[in-house]
């Protein structure tokens, strides 16, 4: 799909990781830090286009005027349990965002999202948000995420995923035109139980080792 809201990241390192994710034989623990080091270097690309202002400071030599980032502190939402193994490397980057949590899981029949947790910070009117789950695969759970922050009315919203499914790709787009996507990877097929093809099976056992 070409749109301009939707970024596939193919830097050679982020590919790289991705690989060791998708790979059955990778441990638990090197599941891990492989997809906590592809957090960091997909928080760069999410962050490239952020709005900067400049503030007063004074090097050791001179006064001088240097950017920053602007407004109030960024806030991070992880959509649990999976979301949480990216939190770590987002927070690498950004150490002084704020973090929300959405508790969400699928239901293994409907396929349908059932939330049971919904925590965000103050002002969320002043605040830029960044989504985070490590599978977007119908994007029912994405797409009722985004639904349930955009009643805060934050400034804006990103969405940031380790790998996507075509089908979810078309959904969440046809569902928040408006919402940019980051992904390193769209796969082409959903199996009968909604799992992306050929995929990384189960994020959240994975990254739990609760197989
Ligand atoms: C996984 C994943 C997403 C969702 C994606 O979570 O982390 O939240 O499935 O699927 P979808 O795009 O079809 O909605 P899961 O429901 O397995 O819960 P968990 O993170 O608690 O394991
Ligand atoms: N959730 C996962 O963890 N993996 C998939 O492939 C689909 C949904």
């Amino acid at each position: 799909m070409s749109n301009k809201n939707i970024h596939v990241i193919k830097h050679p390192l982020i590919q790289h990781k991705l690989t060791m994710l998708r790979d059955k034989q990778t441990s638990t623990r090197d599941f891990r830090s492989n997809l906590k080091e592809l957090s960091i270097l997909m928080a760069y690309e999410v962050m490239k286009d952020t709005q900067l202002e400049n503030v007063d400071i004074h090097t050791p030599l001179m006064p001088m005027q240097s950017p920053v980032i602007a407004g109030k502190k960024i806030c991070l939402v992880s959509i649990l349990r999976a979301g949480n193994g990216m939190l770590d490397g987002m927070l690498d980057i950004l150490p002084s965002a704020r973090v929300g949590f959405i508790g969400l899981y699928r239901d293994p029949k409907t396929l349908k999202p059932v939330e049971y947790y919904y925590k965000m910070p103050q002002e969320m009117s002043e605040r830029h948000v960044i989504v985070m789950d490590p599978m977007l695969a119908t994007a029912n759970s994405a797409i009722a995420t985004i639904e349930r922050i955009k009643k805060d009315k934050p400034l804006s919203i990103k969405f940031v995923c380790l790998l996507a499914s075509a089908y979810g790709i078309e959904a969440f787009h046809k569902a928040h035109p408006d919402i940019e996507v980051f992904t390193p990877a769209i796969d082409p097929e959903l199996n009968e139980h909604g799992y992306i093809i050929p995929g990384l099976g189960d994020a959240g056992d994975r990254i739990f080792g609760t197989m």
